[in-house]
């Protein structure tokens, strides 16, 4: 349990949804129909406007670079628990709030619909199980971990703060924007070095990579890692940073990008019969429990 942070930093939002909520509202689905953006809008209020520009305060202001090393040497340990998946499912589950009326899909859903549109599609089984599993990560949450450390967009640490992230003001506040070391356009890394060498603001995302890092093809892992990075994915923000190589990946980002944000469909697939398929499907790939 973090206990320098009052409860109102820990939860800023409502439910972590909220921020993915806000996610869909920046980049809409090219795809929707007039008509249901209109609905989405109506239901987006300004309460959940301020909880959201709250959320992303505190992230922007904490998120440092040594916040992020503390947080790896706590995590990557992954002496906190020891699970299936199906339990870490579960487990993610327990984070449904009934407190947020839109909330009617709970994680397991949102897995699962995701998964369920990639499998439509006719993609190999492992983009199937990178469907499935992606935000187990948020299990971080029920670890006591604040929202803004579990989901939110997410960024290089260690150099300038690209104006294209959302929210960029909310920066000034961060200490690193005060650090010679970090604040140049490069920072501690070199021009075009490549993502692995490059650290990323901590949450779900680095922390289910780190996870899954023996068991899974890169492909899958570089959606893993960096599906949270929209400053990256959608604007293009540090191209500066990218290899080649990241390039080639972030192919495979963008395509799982609108699984992940546009798959929520009205009748939700029936997650009992389809726990069979998804029990062999994680048997191919992963251990019977895994370390968290
Ligand atoms: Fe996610
Ligand atoms: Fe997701």
């Amino acid at each position: 349990m973090n206990t320098q942070f009052n409860e109102k930093e820990i939860s800023p939002l409502a439910s972590i949804e909220e921020w993915e909520d806000d996610v869909l509202q920046r980049y809409p689905d090219p795809e929707a129909t007039d008509k249901s953006k209109e609905e989405y809008r109506n239901y987006t209020d300004s309460e959940r406007v301020d909880t959201v520009r709250e959320f992303y305060r505190l992230n922007h202001t904490y998120q440092t670079y040594d916040f992020v090393v503390e947080k790896e040497r706590e995590f990557l340990a992954f002496n906190k628990r020891e699970m299936s998946i199906w339990d870490a499912v579960d487990f993610l589950n327990t984070l449904v709030d009934d407190s947020d009326p839109d909330t009617s899909l709970d994680q397991l859903q949102h897995l699962m619909q995701t998964s369920e549109a990639i499998r439509a599609d006719g993609h190999p089984d492992w983009f199937v199980l990178t469907g499935f599993l992606h935000d187990l990560g948020k299990v971080l949450c029920l670890f006591g971990e604040p929202q803004w450390a579990v989901v939110g967009d997410t960024f290089p640490v260690g150099c300038k703060h690209s104006d294209k992230i959302v929210y960029p003001e909310f920066f000034e506040a961060n200490p690193d924007s005060q650090d010679e070391r970090y604040n140049t356009k490069y920072g501690v890394y070199e021009p075009n070095c490549g993502l692995k060498n490059v650290k990323m603001s901590w949450g779900h995302d680095e922390y289910l990579y780190q996870i899954m890092k023996p068991y899974l093809p890169e492909e899958a892992l570089y959606m893993i890692r960096y599906h949270s990075f929209y400053s990256q994915h959608r604007e293009n923000a540090y191209d500066h940073l990218m290899s080649e190589h990241d390039h080639k990946m972030f192919e495979w980002v963008n395509k799982f990008n609108p699984y992940d944000l546009y798959s929520k469909v009205p009748v939700p697939p029936d997650a009992k019969a389809l726990r069979p398929y998804y029990e062999e499907l994680v048997a191919k790939y992963l251990p019977a429990t895994i370390r968290f």
